[in-house]
């Protein structure tokens, strides 16, 4: 029997296969290193770092919902100079793709970030979040035309590594923004960050996160997250990593067929940790029973066979 090929290229980047975590469900993988071997990943993604240190948003900060979960933990991060002499080293040891996520609070924060990354080396590319719902009074850039543009044009200039730009679901139209981020520069798109939603407690008559609203995550975005993708890869040539409830193997293979060329999972992290190579060995065993021998193969399958009216 012959072995299927998982490798994808995402533009210049290439991975072994299309699976990676989604940011901020994985912190940079050391925990997850007890579970599996790490190195049967496509790629390892850090929750975002941040320039400065900071604490994060105030508790709750996490609740679960039906078939999802709300979080609010408002970007934690030990700072750059911790991520440069303990997390980066780790994650680059790894024989995957190393795809540092990056948050900032204007354009000059993020264009700092990626100068910093781009001299540190062993950078495979960088995931700059633009989207995170839970900045209290902070932006979510992705959610303003002028403000996305700003950053990706000031990360631009500042690298030549390949930059992914995260967006944002909370948004009218999601094409726009995808043509947005490709007209400023981005090489690649993440689809998408999570959803603000919020959740009360009936007994105290109060929210239940302590900054009111979250993101949320899980199955219960998934076919709103596969429908973006696919609008998304009709219009865009940019690759685009699918994240948004990706749980299994047929998950993933639903979001390949919709035109994704990688995946994160996120949330399932959480349920299961062995949810990534789980992923992994359900797409290859998709791909053993259905045929294709390279994963290319399936990408946009769906739409190509919507086009032909069948
Ligand atoms: O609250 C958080 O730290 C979430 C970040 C994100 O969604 O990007």
């Amino acid at each position: 029997m012959n072995e299927p090929d998982l490798s994808v290229s995402l533009g210049r980047l290439r991975l072994k296969n299309p699976v990676m975590p989604a940011s901020g469900t994985f912190n940079f993988g050391k925990e997850y290193a007890e579970y599996f071997d790490l190195n049967q990943m496509g790629a390892v993604v850090n929750k975002s770092v941040m320039l400065q240190p900071r604490q994060g948003n105030a508790p709750p900060r996490i609740v679960e919902t039906p078939c999802g979960m709300l979080s609010s933990i408002g970007l934690p991060s030990q700072g750059i100079e911790e991520f440069l002499t303990v997390q980066l080293p780790f994650m680059r040891a790894l024989e995957c793709a190393a795809i540092v996520s990056v948050s900032g609070t204007s354009a000059e924060e993020f264009g700092e970030l990626v100068s910093v990354l781009d001299r540190a080396g062993g950078v495979d590319a960088l995931e700059l979040n633009l989207s995170c719902p839970n900045f209290v009074d902070k932006v979510i850039f992705a959610t303003d035309c002028g403000l996305m543009a700003e950053v990706l044009q000031e990360c631009r200039r500042r690298t030549s590594l390949p930059l992914i730009a995260k967006l944002s679901p909370n948004v009218t139209d999601i094409v726009q923004m995808a043509r947005l981020a490709e007209k400023h520069g981005a090489d690649m798109l993440c689809a998408v960050n999570t959803f603000t939603g919020m959740a009360i407690d009936v007994r105290t008559r109060r929210p239940v996160l302590g900054t009111v609203t979250g993101g949320l995550s899980g199955p219960a975005i998934k076919p709103i997250v596969l429908r973006m993708v696919w609008q998304i890869t009709q219009a865009v040539g940019l690759p685009v990593i699918a994240c948004g409830g990706i749980s299994n193997g047929t998950d993933a293979v639903e979001f390949l067929l919709a035109g994704a060329a990688a995946v994160q999972v996120g949330t399932a992290n959480f349920i299961n940790p062995l949810a990534i190579p789980e992923t992994i060995a359900g797409i290859r065993q998709y791909m053993l029973d259905s045929g294709p021998h390279s994963v290319t193969e399936i990408i946009g399958a769906a739409w190509r066979r919507s086009a032909a009216g069948r």
